[in-house]
């Protein structure tokens, strides 16, 4: 049974739609029996809808409107993807910062991240924004993409895979995003892919064991 893959989105799914075509074309091992995003009618929901995928929605909003906290959020969002009996959790531009609650519920199931960003730099929102401005004032020469483990704290798990990505003098934000949207859609599957396999080869050794 191929491994199976959560994914949380926020927003357009490019890069879900890279995790879709890399398991349609076979080079990613896997089946995404869920994407959940915390943002209704976003395109990502209907690229999940296209392939075929499972969706949920389930928004902060409601929460707050009715008195309801954060953690409670976190929790039951937890439990809607336990209960897709994940190999792996996604964050493919999921824009939620989690909490200690939400992580405690995975505590062998790994999670993953994407950030179009170097480690350490630009954590947190707008991070390729904020990247073009530090290039234009001189104070970066590139920047990058990264998938990391997630912990409580943003962006700043053990990093997995880095790339580095140039900037370029003539290039405007809209040019630097391209660029850095295609590298990610690159990395974020191979991040996606080298995870399983070490979750796959932990499974072989525990049972030679
Ligand atoms: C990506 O740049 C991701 O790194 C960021 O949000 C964007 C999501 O893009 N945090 P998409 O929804 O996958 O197209």
């Amino acid at each position: 049974m191929a491994p199976r893959v959560v994914v949380l989105i926020s927003g357009t799914g490019s890069n879900l739609q890279a995790l879709i075509d890399a398991i349609a074309a076979g080079s990613l091992k896997a089946e995404i029996p869920l994407v959940i995003s915390n943002r209704s009618k976003v395109f990502g929901l209907e690229r999940a809808e296209k392939a075929g995928i499972p969706t949920k929605v389930l928004a902060l909003k409601p929460y707050t409107t009715a008195g309801k906290s954060r953690i409670q959020y976190d929790a039951d969002l937890a439990q809607l993807i336990v209960a897709a009996k994940p190999d792996l959790v996604v964050l493919a531009g999921f824009m939620h910062i989690l909490s200690p609650t939400f992580l405690d519920q995975f505590p062998t199931t790994p999670l993953i991240n994407l950030h179009p960003a170097l480690p350490g730099q630009f954590d947190g929102a707008r991070a390729i924004e904020r990247a073009f401005e530090a290039y234009q004032k001189g104070e970066i020469k590139h920047t990058g993409v990264m998938v990391h483990r997630v912990i409580q704290e943003v962006d700043g798990g053990e990093p997995l895979l880095v790339e580095q990505v140039e900037i370029k003098p003539e290039d405007d934000l809209a040019a630097l995003q391209d660029r850095i949207h295609s590298v990610e859609h690159v990395l974020l599957v191979r991040g996606a892919a080298l995870v399983l396999e070490q979750e796959a080869a932990k499974k072989c050794n525990s049972t030679s064991a």
